[in-house]
């Protein structure tokens, strides 16, 4: 075994809501890396992708797929849905990314199903004003199927006729269920196997067991990325529970989900917005229904990738990105969309949790009812009013803005070793002299200079 595997490996997960901006910093990275393995949730995710001049869309597979030297991963924590990421190989091939032979599924993924997507919005249209506000993407009930133990798993793709049989089986039985539950119209059949058809057809080839694949790249000495999506406050067990989607979104997963022992995992690096976003419904004490979040949402745009829904905005929540760094062991910070923030006269981070009789959390409690009777006890601190669009260096940063990151810092009690000012790779900061502050800047410095 290489002794280094765990300097060399990172892994980078979500530390709020999701779309923190985890596809700029996978994609800034991955270059560096041999190795790219997603390992949680499915198409409920997504990240736009800059490669030369054009902008494309990825959903499952990870960005690194542009750089051809990279090798990618799905994990067996995963949910795929066959035609979706069919359609991710198209967008591929009609970009020129060549992804045969560098993009591998594992053997032990959980398959989404038509019916599974259709469960879901029947689910979401049945709960009413009590809507999780999901994608609609079926993640849930792929899961679910999967604890329930009658999922069928990727391995199946690679025998088309048995895949296919069981395939008709349990859509059967969910297109009862949608009929019984929610007196929803059942699923073409015909149609979703064939669908299935075509898919196992195309991914049966990319099927295998992962594990061992990634231990030998690790003994080998490579470089190994593990990507989560969503992020820790969306969490099945450790986010704002339900408001939450389906799977682990903290690193310990992606030892779970790869069946590798967590030493490969690496450093952790969690990434925030300078300020927060959170889609679908849920609590957000640090949620502004004003002129500020709309300020927020416009400059930042704010619309998902996946649904294009407007993202509710809020200031950064120091007690909820102190439980993350707590709950996800996150070693440093990666700090996105600062520039966001530029205009605005003052800035506020929500520092306590403060409870009707006064007594004040520093934590996120799991019983909602507690959490929507906090009132956020916030710091105002001087805004910067200038552009930090397009800084490079960390000594150019305007003194108020600075002011703000050491504040996060002592705040969230890690080092803020990346700053992204914009979303371009070069609108990148490596902040810091740690070792990771150093690895970071090696590997920005080595990407940037691609195109
Ligand atoms: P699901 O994952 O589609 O079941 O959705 C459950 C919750 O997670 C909803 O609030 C979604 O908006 C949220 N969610 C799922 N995936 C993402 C993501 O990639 N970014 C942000 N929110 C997400």
């Amino acid at each position: 075994m290489n002794a280094n595997h765990e300097v060399k490996s990172l892994t980078a997960i979500g530390g709020q809501w999701g779309d923190e901006g985890k596809g700029k910093v996978v994609d800034l990275l991955s270059s560096g890396f041999e190795v790219v393995v997603r390992y949680n949730g499915g198409h409920n995710a997504g990240h736009t992708v800059c490669f030369a001049d054009r902008r494309f869309a990825l959903h499952l597979v990870p960005s690194g797929i542009i750089h051809e030297n990279v090798s990618c991963y799905l994990g067996a924590g995963m949910v795929i849905d066959p035609s979706a990421l069919c359609a991710e190989l198209d967008t591929l091939t009609a970009e020129e990314v060549r992804h045969e032979g560098r993009l591998f599924l594992s053997d032990r993924a959980t398959l989404i199903l038509p019916t599974h997507q259709a469960i879901d919005n029947a689910r979401e249209g049945a709960r009413g004003k009590g809507k999780i506000g999901t994608t609609g993407r079926g993640i849930g009930p792929a899961y679910q199927d999967a604890a329930q133990r009658r999922a069928l798993r990727t391995f199946m793709l690679t025998q088309p006729a048995r895949f296919l049989d069981a395939a008709r089986d349990l859509m059967t039985e969910h297109n009862r269920e949608l009929d019984v539950l929610f007196g929803a119209p059942p699923v073409n059949l015909d149609e979703a196997l064939e669908t299935l058809r075509t898919g196992a057809e195309r991914l049966g080839p990319l099927v295998r067991e992962i594990g061992p694949k990634i231990i030998e790249h690790a003994d080998q000495g490579q470089q190994v990325l593990f990507e989560g999506a969503q992020g820790v406050l969306l969490d099945i067990h450790h986010g704002t529970y339900p408001y939450v989607t389906s799977s682990s979104c903290l690193p310990g997963a992606a030892a779970v989900s790869c069946a590798i022992s967590p030493r490969y995992l690496g450093p952790v690096l969690g990434i925030m917005k300078a300020y927060v976003t959170r889609v679908g419904e849920g609590p957000f004490p640090s949620e502004l229904e004003d002129e500020v979040g709309e300020r927020l949402r416009e400059r930042g745009n704010e619309f998902g990738t996946t649904t294009g829904r407007p993202r509710r905005c809020g200031w950064f929540d120091a007690v909820a990105a102190r439980y993350a760094v707590r709950a996800a062991g996150v070693d440093a910070v990666a700090l996105m969309k600062v520039d966001v923030m530029d205009d605005l006269a003052e800035v506020e981070v929500v520092v306590g949790y403060e409870l009707p009789d006064g007594r004040v959390l520093d934590t996120m409690p799991a019983d909602l009812e507690v959490l929507a009777q906090v009132r956020p006890r916030t710091e105002k601190l001087p805004g910067w009013q200038c552009s930090t669009r397009d800084l490079k260096e960390a000594t150019a940063m305007p003194a108020r803005a600075e002011a703000y990151l050491r504040f996060l810092e002592r705040q969230v009690g890690v080092p803020i070793v990346l700053v992204s000012t914009g979303p371009r790779r070069e609108e990148t900061i490596a902040r810091g002299d740690s070792d990771l502050s150093k690895q970071l800047a090696g590997l920005i410095e080595t990407n940037q200079s691609l195109e």
